[in-house]
């Protein structure tokens, strides 16, 4: 059993084989798959996925790509989607200071109002970071300490010291097809040291696929050579790294276990 943490199933890349895309994720052991939040304004085509499949999960947010179209949003534009039995989780949402497509005082206004509506609501954060570190650890630190709430830094590609105060305040991280590329030393370090039970694994699909099927369209089948990577990183089995990447999966993001009180 692997969760595939963080996909976009709803993106058109999916769009000619998605029945044979879960089938390959099926034969591969992924018995769920969260669908991350990308646009708000777009998430009837989620719940519509999301209703048809057990198995699949979603979120409600707005990606810091997409803050600009949305300069007044409010926690409650995300909170109204809570009640869905299959929204798990508030985001994706966070900020990118790497392609910067939205102004930056816009992503911090339109994450802190994401971050309201986890306090509000429960539901576990999916924090997407990407050269934002101290701005980050700034906004996450501040509102943690007005009422704290439970997440994951996804695609977890930080320095050492991000990954501290992350999982200082609870957070989970989540190894990407990143860690099976070349360069990645530094984040294979950080993984060597992450607690086993803050650990979570996804593909982010359709982009960022491992080694040896990089520069693909990236699936949720291929969840697995990030385990496998994960695993040798641990020094533990894939078999162990799966299930207690799939136990940490329905610990963070509750709602969708099966014996937790929002049951399915
Ligand atoms: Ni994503």
């Amino acid at each position: 059993m692997l969760v595939d943490t963080h996909c976009h199933l709803d993106f058109n890349d999916f769009e000619d084989d998605f029945e044979e895309m879960l089938q390959r994720a099926r034969e591969s052991g992924v018995t769920a798959m969260l669908n991350a939040g990308n646009n708000i304004g777009e998430i009837d085509k989620q719940l519509e996925i999301s209703e048809k499949y057990p198995f699949i999960y979603t979120a409600a947010g707005v990606h810091p790509h997409n803050a600009a179209e949305y300069p007044n949003v409010k926690a409650e534009d995300f909170i109204k989607y809570c009640g869905h039995k299959k929204v798990v989780a508030i985001g994706e949402c966070g900020l990118d200071y790497y392609y910067d497509y939205s102004p930056k005082d816009l992503q911090i206004r339109v994450l802190r109002e994401q971050i309201k509506a986890a306090q509000e609501t429960g539901l576990p954060l999916i924090i997407h970071n990407r050269e934002s570190d101290e701005d980050m650890a700034a906004v996450l630190g501040e509102e943690y300490a007005k009422k704290p709430f439970s997440g994951v830094i996804h695609c977890f590609s930080s320095s050492r010291e991000f990954a501290e105060f992350a999982l200082s305040i609870g957070f989970y991280l989540s190894a990407s097809g990143m860690i099976t590329f070349n360069k990645s030393n530094d984040i294979r370090d950080i993984f060597a040291d992450v607690p086993p039970d803050r650990l979570l694994v996804e593909t982010d699909a359709p982009y960022l696929a491992p080694v040896p099927v990089r520069g693909k369209r990236n699936e949720s089948s291929f969840v697995k050579y990030t385990a496998e990577k994960l695993a040798q990183i641990k020094d533990i089995s894939f078999d162990e790294l799966a299930e207690i990447t799939s136990n940490n999966f329905y610990r963070l993001f509750r709602k969708a276990s099966d014996k937790g009180r929002y049951a399915f």
